[in-house]
């Protein structure tokens, strides 16, 4: 039986506040939470059972599959205090049906979007009789990760900090979030403390001899942690440059059936626009993430920007990788500007907040 373990137990701080009440996994990506694309593909690639990790808000992980009825077993291994990556990992592995000592094991973390085919990492690790298989990709500018570098037989060499200088950027390959493991190497990874599989863990094999491999793809990879890449991966999987099972094809995008939008608007660059949804006169969303029951009204202006549910946006206020809280509001004429985060809840007058234009007279008399 091929099995799973999906580490979603994280805080998703980065992500805040679109976490405050909904955990990084089971945020809506394209129309459908995001771990229901990862079940897909793991089901693609003939997954019988997978294993959730979860911690931060866990009952909500239950809730969203309380009716799943398709072919895969689905089991939750809870931890009352987050565990960490390798934590998680081992704890998540007392669940596994079991099977041969050496059965591969994927693992996933839960934030990781990717074109990768699961069928050839498995069977690049059969092939290689490896402990572990990471999947690895390589980044343009490596200085913002740790490395891993590899022989040119693919076996991991070290794993390396962030590079400081020129000199320290030894290689453009990067941990991808995605490892086959071999069973019997599970068991290796303390049980009972905060452990992390990048910075204890898959040093410790290395240095222990194990056989640790990489797995190097130019698939598409982008890891959905912060608000941009949040958003940019969403309008990938609608515009196809992603691909999952669950989005039909290329579009240019995905408008809820029940959303209302104005024929003099335009939803363009593979935006979504939730259930309930209200897009008014002359409104252009371009690459964003519009969530249930937002009210975006005439003339608004919202770039690469997530609104989250039951928020409303004012008449001509205009939105810049900005990323509104839920049941929030944001008056007329106003700009928020490139990396604002609204707290849920939130109230802006019109004109409250501009960063260009001519001042608003001043109200007050003096
Ligand atoms: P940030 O707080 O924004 O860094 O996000 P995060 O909490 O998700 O952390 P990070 O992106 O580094 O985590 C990578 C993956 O591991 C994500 O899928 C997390 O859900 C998961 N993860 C991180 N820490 C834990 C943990 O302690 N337990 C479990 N079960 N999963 C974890």
């Amino acid at each position: 039986m091929q099995e799973a373990i999906i580490l979603v137990g994280g805080k998703g701080t980065r992500l805040r506040p679109l976490t405050n009440h909904t955990p990084k996994p089971l945020l809506n990506v394209a129309g459908s939470s995001f771990i229901r694309h990862q079940i897909a593909r793991l089901m693609d690639a003939g997954v019988e059972h997978v294993v959730f990790a979860t911690s931060y808000l866990a009952s909500l992980f239950e809730e969203e599959f309380k009716d799943f009825s398709q072919d895969l077993e689905i089991s939750y291994a809870v931890e009352e205090v987050p565990l960490g990556t390798g934590g998680a990992i081992r704890n998540a592995a007392r669940l596994l049906r079991g099977g041969p000592a050496d059965g591969p094991v994927l693992i996933l973390n839960g934030d990781i979007l990717t074109g990768l085919d699961l069928g050839a990492i498995l069977a690049r690790h059969k092939d290689r009789e490896a402990d572990v298989t990471l999947h690895l990709t390589r980044v343009p500018d490596p200085r913002a990760f740790g490395l891993v570098p590899t022989d040119e037989a693919g076996r991991v060499l070290s794993f390396l900090e962030k590079p400081k200088t020129p000199e320290e950027c030894v290689t453009d390959q990067i941990n991808a979030g995605c490892y086959v493991f071999s069973r019997s190497v599970l068991s290796a990874i303390p049980a009972d403390r905060e452990v992390s599989v990048e910075q204890e863990t898959f040093p410790e094999l290395v240095a222990q001899g194990r056989r640790v491999f990489g797995h190097t793809t130019e698939d598409y990879w982008r890891d959905l942690g912060t608000p941009l890449a949040f958003v940019h991966g969403s309008a990938d999987l609608v515009t196809g440059k992603a691909t999952s099972p669950l989005v039909a094809g290329p579009v240019e995008a995905l408008i809820h059936p029940t959303a209302v939008v104005d024929p003099t608007a335009r939803v363009t660059g593979g935006s979504t626009v939730g259930p309930h949804a209200v897009i008014g006169p002359q409104v252009v969303v371009e690459r964003s993430i519009i969530g249930r029951g937002v009210t975006l009204a005439e003339g608004a202006r919202i770039h690469e920007s997530v609104v989250d549910h039951d928020s409303s946006i004012g008449r001509e206020s205009f939105l810049h990788e900005a990323v509104v809280g839920c049941h929030s509001h944001v008056g007329a004429q106003n700009e928020l500007p490139g990396r604002l985060r609204l707290s849920c809840g939130i109230r802006i007058p019109a004109r409250g907040v501009r960063v260009s234009g001519t001042a608003v007279a001043c109200p007050t008399v003096h």
